[in-house]
């Protein structure tokens, strides 16, 4: 018997012969004589099968079960016109009548019923091409000699600012859920070189956006003795790979998404790096405007952050990543190191997405000096005591150092062409979503 999973066969191969699929019933359409079915594999594959009504009576969409019969080719079965006559029929499951999901639906309803709505082809499309994202990071940082780690989340230190910490309850005393692996990263290149990680982070984010979750997947990476163009150069490569290979494995994928293949097949380094001020100055010769916290419209000046508006305006006719460098350093976290030639600046890159996707990386040089450090933690408000068992890496042989940090469901979201960052996850974590 030849059990078929949809999307790893060649139908033609088998026309004629008896074949089993396993499966759901994905649409279903009785009629008097015959009754047609949409069988959905466990890898989202689709083929249509044909059984006589009277064995198909208590089918239901959803239900599972194991189909066996002759492949046929007939140009009238929906995708790619082959169908399977059915001898035999296996139920394993008929599922209740009521299945939630159906085509149409509001998206709330979907997010309530998610470990359902994981079911559909939308939902597994964005599934393989995650995972093929992740399979190829891995790949390029084991090629490239990167040791992985694994590093806590349960953790006591704020590294992106503490007005987005989770608090936990750590038996008689208070945790924090990890932001960033980075200062975990920075302690093992002391005695393992360059590192990296993929680490569930954790940002209590108030706003409601488009490329925020709580919970997300985070990539880093951390290497001693390099500068921060070894660390351009090394993400460009490792982006350009993930790429490339992804959409050469899941251009099928993809495409179902209607993601245009051409731009992505463009992605190879280097990638243009433009300083903030240069970015500054091209945002106000458009007059870009930000709204300030009481909701006043002034025009963009030097010193102010860059936002989702003013990334997306930057990228928008884009079609590969840029570099923006040389940030004020008043706008970085503490470890950012300041550029000794350019006072004021800091020595860190964020890697902006094209087509107004925005931030998918941040990352730098990292301050080894504990004098500059110490102060420039007193200057965030931050407690240096909190920071002791880190301070010692640049007590005991501090080493000029430097990493990244890459958000996964920003790299999908690009990649897979999503407008919301939801989609990216199976089960997103959001301000008013925890469940399923
Ligand atoms: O820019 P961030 O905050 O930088 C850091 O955490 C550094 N400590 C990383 C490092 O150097 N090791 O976060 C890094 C990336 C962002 O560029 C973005 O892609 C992603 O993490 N990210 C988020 N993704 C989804 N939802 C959120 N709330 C995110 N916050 C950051
Ligand atoms: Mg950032």
């Amino acid at each position: 018997m030849i059990h078929l999973r949809c999307n790893d066969v060649k139908y033609a191969d088998y026309i004629g012969k008896e074949v089993t699929v396993r499966g759901w019933v994905h649409r279903l359409r009785k009629q008097k004589e015959n009754t047609f079915m949409l069988i959905r594999d466990d890898r989202g594959g689709v083929i249509q099968c044909v059984l006589a009504t009277e064995k198909a009576l208590t089918l239901t969409i959803e239900s599972c079960l194991e189909v066996t019969g002759k492949l046929q080719q007939d140009s009238r079965a929906p995708e790619g016109g082959y169908e399977i006559r059915a001898t035999d029929l296996k139920i394993y499951g008929v599922a209740k009548v009521d299945y939630p999901i159906g085509e149409y639906q509001s998206e709330d309803l979907l997010l309530d019923n998610r470990h359902l709505a994981v079911r559909t082809r939308r939902m597994s499309t964005i599934a393989k091409i995650r995972a093929s994202i992740l399979k190829y990071a891995r790949q390029w940082f084991i090629e490239n000699n990167w040791l992985e780690v694994n590093v806590p989340v349960i953790v006591k230190d704020a590294v992106e600012g503490g007005s987005t910490l989770f608090k936990v309850r750590y038996f008689d005393d208070d945790a924090y859920l990890s932001q960033s692996a980075q200062l975990y990263l920075e302690a093992m290149v002391f005695s393992l070189g360059p590192v990296w990680s993929v680490t569930e982070s954790f940002r209590a984010e108030k706003s409601r956006t488009v490329r925020h979750l709580a919970e997300f997947t985070h990539m880093e990476a951390e290497a001693p003795w390099i500068i921060l163009d070894d660390l351009l150069r090394i993400q460009e490569q490792l982006i350009s790979h993930i790429v490339q290979n992804t959409v050469n494995e899941n251009s099928a994928d993809l495409g179902y998404l209607k993601r245009d293949l051409s731009d992505l097949k463009s992605i190879e380094p280097p990638f243009d790096k433009l300083s903030y001020e240069k970015v500054i100055e091209i945002l106000r010769s458009k007059d870009f405007v930000i709204i300030e916290d009481n909701g006043n419209e002034r025009k963009i000046e030097w010193g102010d952050d860059l936002n989702v508006d003013s990334e997306r305006e930057l990228t928008r006719n884009r079609s590969r990543p840029i570099f923006v460098v040389d940030f004020p350093i008043s706008l970085k976290p503490f470890y950012v190191k300041e550029d000794h030639e350019k006072e004021g600046i800091g020595l860190s890159a964020d890697m902006l997405a094209p087509r107004g996707f925005g931030e998918i990386s941040s990352g730098g040089e990292r301050e080894n000096d504990i004098t500059s450090i110490t102060k420039r933690i007193e200057k965030e408000s931050l407690d240096p005591k909190a920071y002791d068992w880190y301070l010692d890496l640049r007590r005991y042989g501090s080493v000029p150092h430097a990493g990244f940090g890459m958000g996964i469901e920003r790299l999908v979201r690009w990649i897979a062409n999503l407008q919301d960052i939801k989609d990216t996850v199976l089960f997103p974590r959001t301000m008013s979503r925890v469940r399923p």
